[in-house]
């Protein structure tokens, strides 16, 4: 028997298509005021949880728009419901938090912020979701059912969402579909990119500590040397990937952070080690955690020491919904045009905690094309910049696809 379909049909006093011609003319208007708003934020960039003047932005933008909204869910996050039609619930959500990075843009609208500076894109993120906002509030009744508008903090932390969900925000209504983006500067802006299931890894991080016994470096006999152990344990573990993972199931595992020692002819009591794990599927992420156990246990009997392996764990997989990708990815040909919606042939190893929604509620992520011509940069980098086109794309793609998702 096939699946039910995720979605009802419900009648509708406007038709869609008259309401996506609106969502064009409306975006075109507004367009410049999204911009500027971009920039203002682009130049005042806040860390994780620290968003308050963003959010104090994005609080009078709705306000000016004559949108409720709840301010102060999860300590910074806003959200907002539009619309009382009958159909399906969408949640849209945009990220709003910098990164501890020194701005080398050279932007007139770079950061005033010394050490704090929007290298993701996530201040056209915000400005894109206050396009979506200003497009649901426009439509106002003739909606045929709800925006639920997520103005997300700390999402480079990736525990933003998780923060804004604890703090009760799918408590009173959940929402039918989300939908999420990402700009993307590996694609020229006015496209956008989708992958058929997976949009970003899993992403959780392993800290060890390898216990030895002090001693003169002149007379190792007379220790246990910690970061000979640390040396093999690095060493072994890159064949976890390497030699138990199959090679179609992608799996990264990176150490960051090795410190350990305080002088040239000290051997050390112990050496401390940070890394992260990436994959795209829950058994190989099990594999590669067992294996990184099974190895530690090993560097200790081999080079008794002691071996202690902590997880700390981080997000789930994203990945797109079978029933609400094709819905998304509609809307946005007959927008964009069948050769500006790009199948990319690979989900990303990043991570994004849009995976708290996509666990919770199906869910479609979208990469929106921002490469700006001439500049050779990507993000996180201190020189990111992105194509501002891709603002109104966004709002446009998203208000559209938010539409048809309301009602398919
Ligand atoms: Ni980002």
């Amino acid at each position: 028997m096939p699946a039910p379909s995720l979605f009802r049909k419900f009648p509708m006093t406007c038709s869609i298509d008259a309401l996506e011609r609106r969502v064009g003319e409306i975006v075109a208007e507004i367009e410049g005021r999204l911009v500027a708003t971009r920039r203002t934020l682009h130049a005042n960039p806040e860390l994780a949880f620290a968003e308050h003047e963003t959010a104090a932005l994005v609080a009078s933008f709705l306000a000016d728009l004559g949108i409720e909204y709840r301010a102060g869910i999860g300590k910074t996050g806003i959200a907002a419901l539009i619309g009382s039609g009958p159909g399906r619930t969408v949640g849209i959500r945009g990220d709003m938090d910098a990164l501890p990075i020194e701005e080398r843009s050279g932007a007139p609208y770079a950061s005033h912020r010394p050490g704090v500076m929007h290298a993701c894109g996530h201040d056209a993120h915000t400005a894109i979701a206050l396009g979506v906002a200003a497009v649901m509030a426009r439509l106002g009744d003739d909606l045929p059912g709800r925006a639920m508008m997520i103005f997300q903090p700390a999402e480079e932390s990736l525990n933003g969402a998780r923060a804004m969900l604890a703090d009760g925000l799918f408590d009173g209504i959940k929402p039918d579909v989300m939908l999420g983006y990402h700009n993307w500067p590996l694609l020229p802006a006015g496209t956008v990119g989708w992958h058929p299931d997976v949009a970003f890894a899993s992403s959780d991080g392993f800290d060890v500590t390898i216990t030895g016994k002090s001693g003169h470096g002149a007379h190792p006999h007379l220790a246990v040397d910690p970061v000979v152990a640390m040396a093999h344990f690095i060493n072994e573990i890159q064949m976890i990937v390497s030699r138990e993972i199959a090679p179609l199931a992608a799996a990264v595992v990176t150490v960051g952070r090795v410190q350990g020692g305080t002088a040239r002819n000290q051997i050390p009591d112990s050496v401390h080690l940070e890394g992260t794990i990436r994959t795209l599927h829950p058994e190989t992420r099990d594999h590669v955690m067992a294996a990184l156990e099974r190895v530690a246990r090993g560097t200790a009997e081999g080079h008794r020491v002691a071996c202690e392996v902590t997880f700390v764990p981080g997000v789930a997989v994203v990945r797109n919904d079978p029933a609400v990708l094709p819905v998304v990815l509609a809307a946005a040909r007959d927008r964009l045009g069948e050769e500006r919606v790009i199948c990319l042939p690979q989900g990303s190893m990043g991570s994004e905690d849009f995976a708290e929604y996509s666990s919770r509620v199906p869910a479609a992520h979208l990469r929106l094309g921002s490469k700006r011509e001439g500049l050779d940069t990507m993000l996180h980098r201190s020189d990111f910049d992105l194509d501002e086109g891709c603002i109104a794309v966004g709002a446009a793609v998203m208000s559209a696809a938010a539409l048809r998702l309301m009602t398919a």
